[in-house]
This record gives structure tokens, sequence and C-alpha cells, in this order.
């Protein structure tokens, strides 16, 4: 009989504390897979107070018995892959890199922070590393995958033939293009560092799980930053969502055990784009401070506002979440108030659904009291009575069990009802 993996996706936009729930799941998983994104992720774990912060290498790495992998489809800068490892000792045997993994280059990155400076006002905000620009390279069907490592100087030739056949585009945008002699050299560099942790992680995942071990799979980024299901265009380039875990490892839906969202108990955003549920004021304020909202990647202060249950309730369809993770509940600490979104107002008619357009949408709040002191609890009854109010509050308008409740950053202080 072989097992279903387990699958955690981000049900806001980003950052809601994966790292963390991850991280937590690994100590009782054999193998945790990444699917999806770059190094644009951040994924941040505290472990006995010391921080470690994940780009590309799943959050399994942190428990010494379970194995990581990365599957085909994440797109993976090498040079900022070989830089993670160098945090970690004896990794031969514990990383596996899908070989249909595509390639980010630096000269993506150049592109991307290209086309964000030429966009002005309108840019998307992106993190500068270059996702876009690799994942349009992959859909355009002119990347090169990992396994491409294996022959540094036919992928040096390639590179240089595109290179050729874009000098206008890349002079347009002011991109140097990279000297041959050091690109090859580069390829090579990865090809000695990466080489042997490159396999064909497709066959992996049905061994693994026909032998019934237990998987985690581990989502970046956050439902409303998908490609196709987020806040179109200013999102990320790849399929955030659970579905994105089957074409990111080659596994089926019928692979996929229980799904568990996370989400904050309020709300963030890094970069442009509609927030409706975004406190200006105080509040926001307070939020960043106590949650030191600043991004993992990028260092750039998120923005901050309240939960918003219309896109959780969409992230929760989406995804077929079985259960939440509510993260961070003791930011909330010390309010008197706190706000929830429990619908939008658009045109002047009320909505409980994600609109095409969220920049159209203005929140309709319903207001809970507030409460001081759930920080580092770990027992749902030990939580003050308000607190647990809001919690079941919010099973109720999100239309989900929310299972695990944190409450500070370290591995333990969670509650699990
Ligand atoms: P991810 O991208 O979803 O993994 O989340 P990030 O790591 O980017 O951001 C979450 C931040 O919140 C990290 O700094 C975590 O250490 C921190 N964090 C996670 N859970 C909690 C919690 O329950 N309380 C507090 N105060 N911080 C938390
Ligand atoms: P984790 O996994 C929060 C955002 C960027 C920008 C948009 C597009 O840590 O939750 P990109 O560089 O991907 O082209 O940027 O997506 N973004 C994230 N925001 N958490 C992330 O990852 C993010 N990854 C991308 O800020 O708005
Ligand atoms: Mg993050």
């Amino acid at each position: 009989m072989s097992s279903k993996a387990d699958l955690i996706v981000g049900l806001q936009w980003g950052d809601e504390g994966k790292g963390k729930i991850v991280d937590h799941m690994a100590q009782t998983h054999d193998y945790v897979c990444r699917f999806a994104g770059g190094h644009n992720a951040g994924h941040t774990i505290v472990l006995d107070g010391k921080k470690y912060a994940l780009h590309l290498i799943p959050s399994g790495i942190l428990n010494p018995k379970a194995k990581n992998i990365v599957g085909n489809g994440v797109v993976l800068s090498p040079k900022d892959f070989i830089k993670e490892m160098t945090q970690f000792e004896n990794l031969e045997g514990r990383l596996f890199l899908s070989d249909k993994a595509h390639l980010l280059l630096p000269y993506h990155a150049l592109i991307d922070q290209a086309k964000e400076r030429m966009k002005g006002e309108k840019a998307i905000g992106t993190t500068g590393k270059g996702i876009g620009p690799a994942y349009g390279d992959k859909i355009a069907r002119v990347g090169h995958r990992l396994g491409e490592l294996h022959h540094p100087q036919k992928l040096a030739d390639k590179i240089e033939d595109f290179f050729v056949m874009n000098r206008l585009v890349f002079e347009a945008m002011g991109v140097e293009i990279p000297d041959k002699i050091t690109l090859l050299e580069e390829l090579k560099s990865y090809q000695e560092s990466l080489g042997r942790f490159i396999v064909d992680t497709t066959q992996m995942m049905w061994k693994i799980l026909s032998q019934n071990n237990k998987v985690l799979l581990e989502g970046a980024q956050g439902t409303m930053l998908d490609i196709d299901h987020g806040t179109y265009p200013y999102v990320t380039s790849s399929t955030t969502i659970s579905a994105g875990a089957c074409a990111g490892l080659g596994i089926n839906p019928k692979d996929i055990g229980k799904v568990t969202g996370i989400a904050k108990a309020y709300c963030t955003r890094v970069g442009n784009g509609p927030f409706p549920s975004e406190d200006f004021g105080e509040a926001g304020k307070r939020i960043r401070e106590n949650g030191h909202e600043y991004g993992t990647t990028t260092g750039r202060p998120r923005r901050c506002g309240w939960f918003d249950a219309v896109a959780a309730r969409h992230a929760v369809r989406v995804n077929g979440v079985d259960q939440i993770a509510l993260m961070k509940l003791d930011v909330l600490d010390g309010f008197e108030e706190i706000k929830v979104c429990i619908a939008y107002e658009v045109g002047g008619e009320r909505i409980d659904y994600v609109p095409y357009d969220l920049e159209d949408a203005t929140p309709i709040y319903r207001t809970f009291v507030g409460w001081s002191g759930s920080r580092g609890v770990r027992d749902f009854d030990a939580l003050p009575q308000t607190a647990q109010s809001y919690i079941v509050a919010l099973e109720e308008i999100v239309e989900c069990k929310i299972h695990i409740v944190s409450t500070s950053p370290e591995r333990d202080d969670t509650i699990v009802r």
C-alpha cells in the first residue's frame, strides 16, 4: 500500500509561517519536498533561539532524519542554492534536486529588475530575484534544466546562442550579456557543487510513496500570489496552490492526503497590488512591529492589516484545505479590538467571494474583543477566553477547522487541538 503525502500551503499573500509548521511536522515525516517557487521564498525557522532563513532548501533540513527533495516545479538559482547549503553539513544523501527543475541564472535577476524599473509606478514589487523571467523562459520553451549542468560546455553554447538571438532586447533593457568564458566557468562550478545532488525526483517520489514513507509537501508563497487564482498581475509566476504540488513533483491528485492551510491571525502583503483589509493607521504599524513584519528575503516592511476571511475561504476551497494552522496569534496580544473582513462591498453591493479585481473591493468588518497573554501558550484551554472565541468564530466564517494555533516563533510553542 502506498502512502499519501501531506501538504502545506499558504492561504494568504505568503509569509504566513509555513516554515515553522513544515519544520514542526517534519519531526514526524521522512521526506520534505518543495514543489514551486524559487529563492523569492523566505521560510524562517527558529530553533532554540537560533534563526534559520531558508529560501530554496526545504524546511525539513533542520530535522536530521528527514530527507529533502526539490521538485521540478521549482526554479533554482545554483549560485543562491550553493550559498544556502553552507549553513548545513552532511547534505549528501539528505538532499535531492530534480533534473527537470529549471535553472535561474544571474541574467534572469537582471531582467527582472530592469523590467520592474521600466514599469515605474506600475511595478509588481517583485523580489528582483529573477523568478518571472525564469518561469517565462520555461513556458516559452527556451529555459534550461538542472540536468543540463552535467554538460557545461553544451549549456554555455546554448545560452550564448540565446544571447545572440536576443541581443537587441537585452541592450534595450540595459542588461549586460555575460562574457562566455566567465559563464562557462560559472556553470562548471555549479556542476561541481550540485551535480551529485541532481536526480530523477519523479521516480524517487513514486518510489518513496510506494514504500509507505511519510512525505510532506512544502508550498511556497501563498494562494493570493498564485498565477491563476491570486490578484493577477500582482502575483508570482508559479502555481502556488495545492494543485501545483502534482505538476511540481510528478505525482497525481490521488497521492495527496491531508492538506494543511497556513494563515496568520491577521494579514500581510509585501510588494504591490490589492489588499482590501490593509490598515494604514496605528493598528497596521503595531502589527508590523509586534510581528516583526519585515521580509525574510528582501527586508522590505510588509504591509499589514486584518484577517481577510473572504480571501481565506477562497483559499480553503481552491486548495482543498482540511485544516488550518493559525499563526502568530500572539502578535495580536494587547489589542482592545480586533477586526475581521467578513465580506466586501463592490459597486454598492455586498459580496462574499473574491471578485475579478480585488482592487474594487472595500472591506466589511466584524469587530471582536481583544486579549492579552497568548504568547507561548501551548494548550488551547489556557488561551484567554476572547482569543478562543476569535478562533472559533474564524472557523465558522472560513468554514474550516483550525487544528493548529501558533503562539511564538519557537517550534514547540504550538497548540495542536
Ligand atoms: P513563511 O514564508 O510562510 O515560511 O513565513 P516567514 O518565515 O516569511 O514569516 C513568518 C515569520 O513569523 C517568521 O519570522 C517566523 O519566525 C515568525 N513566526 C512564525 N510563527 C509565529 C508565531 O506564532 N508567533 C510569532 N510571533 N512569530 C511567528
Ligand atoms: P514565502 O514562501 C511573500 C511576492 C513579491 C511580489 C510578488 C512577485 O516566503 O511566503 P516575485 O519575485 O515572485 O516575482 O514577486 O510576489 N512574493 C512573496 N511575498 N512571501 C513570499 O514567499 C513571496 N514570494 C514572492 O513580494 O509581490
Ligand atoms: Mg516568507
